[in-house]
């Protein structure tokens, strides 16, 4: 580890607008002397790491900052959109957004082993960004969202540190980690004195393999439609009602197997939705709030009303262990 790489001691916990845009002033000087006129480029998944890393970099070099966002399919209802919208016409960003959606489900079409979706999700995601990085003249530096648990857990061994979107081995770039000694209640302060929107400062975690692996066993279009449709409703609803900044991780997953239902007078023969709502600290372990039964019952009604092959909808109740968050 280097010696960049550790905290001070010294270093004030960031808790306030004020101290955040003195972090914000400090950095811009810091990055501007790193980089000077070279440029820099960022893949920006939409994560609260990445967008505030982009915004911090926007503020400090504009254009010669190109952020990178692969839409990979696995994505929630209007994320790319946001992106766009918040980075390239709000910010004024230089963004390329790239469309793989079908490279990615085609190379997944048929599998169902979760660790394989994971290793394929990853391995493409490197391989079209290191596309799109071959594509572009005279990049010099590669700016990455790594925050401060993520240094400390590598240093431990507890997880590699990998952003989706991190470090293709075969790009020799320097790296630019502007947040990379923050906590992540410290980015969110930051985000939010960079003007970025709660919906993304205030962001749930989402994995990176996204949707892909709430959508278990083989990925199917419709039933990841049924995924994503699904998930926005059990968003719109909780944010209506106020469980939004409560709950800690909500979504919903779409299990590969159908069940017998009753439509119109007709039998049906379609997926369930499981709703998932964890409360934690630290995601090693989690518990499960209390979520109003009448609530639940209209997100039921919503869900089997609007969301296309869906029959039945169930609520997870295992704390972790004996499960995990995440199904796959
Ligand atoms: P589990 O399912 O292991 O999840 O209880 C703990 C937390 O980690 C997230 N998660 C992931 N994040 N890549 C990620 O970036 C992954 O492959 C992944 N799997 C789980 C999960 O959403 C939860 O917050």
């Amino acid at each position: 580890m280097q010696q960049s790489d550790v905290r001070p001691e010294s270093m004030e916990r960031i808790t306030s607008e004020g101290l955040a845009k003195q972090f914000i002033d400090a950095q811009i000087e810091a990055l501007r002397s790193q980089i000077g006129d070279s440029k820099v480029l960022l893949a920006l998944s939409g994560g609260v790491d990445s967008s505030v890393t982009a915004a911090l970099l926007i503020k400090a070099i504009g254009k010669t900052l190109v952020c990178v966002h692969v839409n990979h399919g696995l994505l929630r209802k209007g994320e790319p959109e946001q992106v766009i919208k918040v980075f390239r016409d709000q910010l004024g960003a230089e963004l390329i957004y790239v469309d793989a959606v079908d490279r990615f489900l085609d190379k997944l079409a048929g599998v169902s082993e979760p660790e394989r979706k994971r290793h394929i999700i990853g391995k493409e995601f490197i391989d079209v960004f290191a596309e799109e990085a071959a594509k572009l003249d005279g990049i010099r530096f590669l700016a990455q969202g790594t925050i401060y648990p993520d240094i400390l857990e590598s240093k431990d061994g507890i997880k590699a540190h990998h952003n989706v979107g991190g470090l293709p081995p075969e790009l020799d770039f320097e790296l630019v980690e502007p947040v990379k000694l923050l906590y992540k209640d410290e980015v969110r302060v930051v985000g939010k004195a960079l003007g970025l929107p709660d919906s993304m400062v205030f962001r749930q975690p989402f994995p990176g393999p996204g949707l892909g692996v709430r959508c278990t066993g083989a990925i199917t279009r419709d039933r990841l439609e049924a995924v994503r449709e699904s998930d926005a409703i059990l968003r719109e609803e909780f944010a209506k009602n106020g469980l939004a900044g409560k709950v800690w991780q909500y979504f919903t997953i779409v299990p590969d197997y159908k069940s017998t239902g009753i439509r119109d007078g007709k039998r049906t023969y379609e997926w369930p939705v499981v709703l998932r709502a964890v409360n934690t600290r630290d995601a090693v372990t989690a518990t499960v709030p209390e979520i109003p039964f009448a609530l639940l019952q209209h997100i039921a009604d919503r869900i089997t009303a609007e969301v296309k092959g869906v029959n039945r909808v169930l609520f997870d109740l295992t704390p972790k262990p004996s499960a995990t968050i995440e199904w796959e």
